[in-house]
Order: C-alpha cells, then structure tokens, then sequence
C-alpha cells in the first residue's frame, strides 16, 4: 500500500482528494493536515465521510510526514506550497501540489502575476501535471504542479489544434464559466449565498492568473507563442466549469477533419470523451468525475471554431487529476480510485 498524505485536506480540494483517495484500492491515507482542525476527527468537518474516514486532522510537521507518507499532496493556498514543498522534496518524498507554485517554466511570468518565487530550483525539476500532455515526463516526476482548472478546461480543447494549422493562433478567445467551489472554502462576500445566488458575473475580465498559464503551456507545445483573451465567470452552482472557445479558421475544413483532429489525438485517454453527434458538452455530466467532456461546432459563416469542454473544477480541475498524476507517477493504472460515475449530489 501507498502511504498517502494531504496537506489542507479541509480545504475544498483537500476535501475531494480525500473523497477519492478514500476509494482508491492502492493507497492508504495516513496524515491529514490542517491548522484549524488540529485534533478534530475528519469525520466532524466533513460528516459524508463518517465510517470511511478515520483520520484526526493534524497540524504540518515535516518529520510526520517524512516517517508516515510516501506522496504527499499540497492542497494548500500558492506562496503556503513553495514554503513546505522544498523539505518535503528533500526527505524523498513524491509531491503533487495543487497550487500555482510548480506550473510555470518561466519564472518572471510566476513572479508577474503572483509574488517573488522562493523555490526557483525546482521549477526545472517539476513537471506541469496535465496528464493528457505529458504523460512520459509524469511517470519519471517527483513533484508536479498540478494545473489550475480553468487552464485545464482551456488547454484540452485547444491542443490538437496547435499543429494542424486548421486555427489561426492569435484570434483565440476562451470564455469560461465555474461553480462556486473554485474560489475555495473561505467564506468572501462574492462567494456569500446572496451574492452569488441567481447571479452571473464576469470577473477578473483578461487578467485572470490563469491567462499567463495556459498562454505558458499552449505556446511550448504550440512552438510559437499563443496569446488568448480570456473571460471567467462565476455561476450559482456549487461545482462544474463549462468552457467556450472561439477560434478563427486559417484555412478551409469541415467537420469530419475537426472531429478526426481530436479523436486521434486523444485516443485511448481514459478520460477524454468526445460528444458525438453534434452534441454539446454539459457540466452535469461530468459532475464528480475525472471526466473532461469536449465538443465543437464549425461556425462555417464566420470562419470560426468553437469549441467546448466541460469539467468538475473540483475532480478533473483539481483533486482527480491529482490522484491521476499520483497514478503515472507511481506507475498504476491512470485511472485508478477515478472510475466513479457522474453524480448529482452536494460538494463532497
Ligand atoms: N477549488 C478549486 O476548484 C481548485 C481547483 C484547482 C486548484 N485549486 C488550488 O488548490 C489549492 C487549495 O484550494 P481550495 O479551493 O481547496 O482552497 P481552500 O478551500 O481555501 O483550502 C485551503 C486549505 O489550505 C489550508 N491553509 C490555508 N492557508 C494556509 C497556510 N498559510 N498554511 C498552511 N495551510 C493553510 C487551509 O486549512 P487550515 O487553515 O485549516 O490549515 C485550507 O484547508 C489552491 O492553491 C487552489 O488554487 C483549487
């Protein structure tokens, strides 16, 4: 068995990672960390999970970790995660962090839009966890960064088109929609029932932090740099994050070349679903799981593709996608502790 850690695991992703690790047939969970739960038994923060976890939350201590876990995931806010990974890294330790901190390559991009970076030594070292991408460099990883949701939702859509010369790369345009879940357990006023209840907003309107890392990952698989303007909206659900893009055509093609394009890019991922038949991807359908659901139609009037994907933020947006890097990372079955069916209940 895999000894397994979470650090923040009260936290909303923590939370989910420790729903599904909890299912997971190849994994033990042995350390839960949480300052404002020290002591509290798992169970009492989130009662779903009485009779499945046992676990008493604890406060971090590097020496804990070092003797009781062997993958450790940091489910914690960015700048916290640069702080303990280094450590964690030095005892052995195989880590999947879930913040900004180990996405980025170029480091004055991180440092643009986030803050100084204090682990730059392992920016080389770690690797952008989107497993549909990089799948050869997660198996030889020791720490990933695992990506944001929202870059998720845009990157997969989008990859199988960088090459093809089908899209013009500087017309793209991605306007994203994501439950409220995304923002954390933290109560805020924007995330407060009646402000966010019957409500649809745009925000952080072409200077999401989100925008510098799919630009990132998009133009070194694209070979040339990709610039998107990038809309996020909240929506008054609690997960799911549903994606459009629209892209300008560069030359002439019709629907079977489209579908054709990511059919047999994707083929054989476990977790890419492709809409047939003209239908349309559907946050609820992909509610709970690991799933990213992607469709298109070809605006052929306006010389345009559009495409959409559909994901949980909190599964393939986060704690799922984790675990499937911890799963190519230690060399099981991708899918492992992720085959569970959509679901139309609460968060956890
Ligand atoms: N929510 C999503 O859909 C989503 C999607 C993709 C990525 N992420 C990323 O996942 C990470 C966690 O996000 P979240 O949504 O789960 O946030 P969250 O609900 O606010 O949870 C963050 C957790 O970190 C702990 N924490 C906060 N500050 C800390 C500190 N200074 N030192 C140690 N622990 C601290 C908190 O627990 P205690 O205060 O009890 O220690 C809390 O459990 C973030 O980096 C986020 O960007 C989230």
């Amino acid at each position: 068995m895999i000894r397994v850690g979470v650090i923040g695991a009260t936290g909303y992703a923590g939370a989910e990672l420790v729903r599904i690790l909890s299912g997971h047939q190849e994994v033990e969970l042995t350390v839960l960390t949480s300052r404002q739960y020290a002591g509290v038994k798992f169970d009492r923060v989130y009662p779903a999970m009485a009779g499945i976890v046992t676990l008493i939350c604890e406060e971090f201590s590097l020496n804990i970790m070092c003797e009781r876990v062997d993958v450790v995931f940091t489910a914690l806010p960015h700048k916290t995660s640069m702080e303990l990974v280094p450590e964690l890294i030095k005892c052995g330790k195989k880590v999947v962090d879930l913040s900004a901190d180990f996405r980025f390559k170029d480091v004055s991009r991180y440092e643009t839009f986030y803050q100084q970076h204090t682990a730059k030594d392992l920016l080389e070292k770690a690797v952008y966890g989107l497993c549909e991408i990089y799948f050869d460099r997660i198996q030889n990883a020791s720490l990933i960064g695992n990506p944001g949701c929202y870059p998720t939702s845009v990157i997969l859509p989008l990859a199988p088109f960088l090459k093809q010369n089908i899209i013009d790369l500087n017309t793209i345009i991605a306007d994203s929609k994501s439950g409220v879940s995304g923002a954390g357990r933290s109560p805020s006023l924007t995330t407060h029932f009646c402000e966010a209840n019957e409500s649809l907003k745009a925000y952080k309107v072409a200077e999401h932090r989100h925008n510098p890392e799919m630009e990132e990952v998009l133009s070194l698989e694209a070979g040339s740099p990709v610039n998107i303007t990038f809309v996020p909206h909240l929506i008054p659900m609690t997960r799911g994050m549903l994606t459009t893009i629209y892209a300008g055509l560069a030359r002439k093609t019709d629907p079977e070349e489209i579908e054709d394009c990511i059919a047999s890019f994707y083929s054989g991922r476990p977790f890419i679903r492709i809409c047939p038949d003209n239908t349309l991807p559907d946050t609820l359908h992909v509610r709970g799981t690991n799933y990213c659901d992607i469709g298109f139609k070809l605006d052929v009037r306006n010389k345009r593709l559009i495409l959409i994907s559909a994901i949980d933020n909190l599964v393939k947006g986060a704690a799922g996608q984790a675990v499937q890097n911890m799963n190519i990372m230690l060399g099981m079955d991708e899918t492992s502790g992720l085959n569970n069916i959509p679901k139309k209940e609460r968060i956890i």
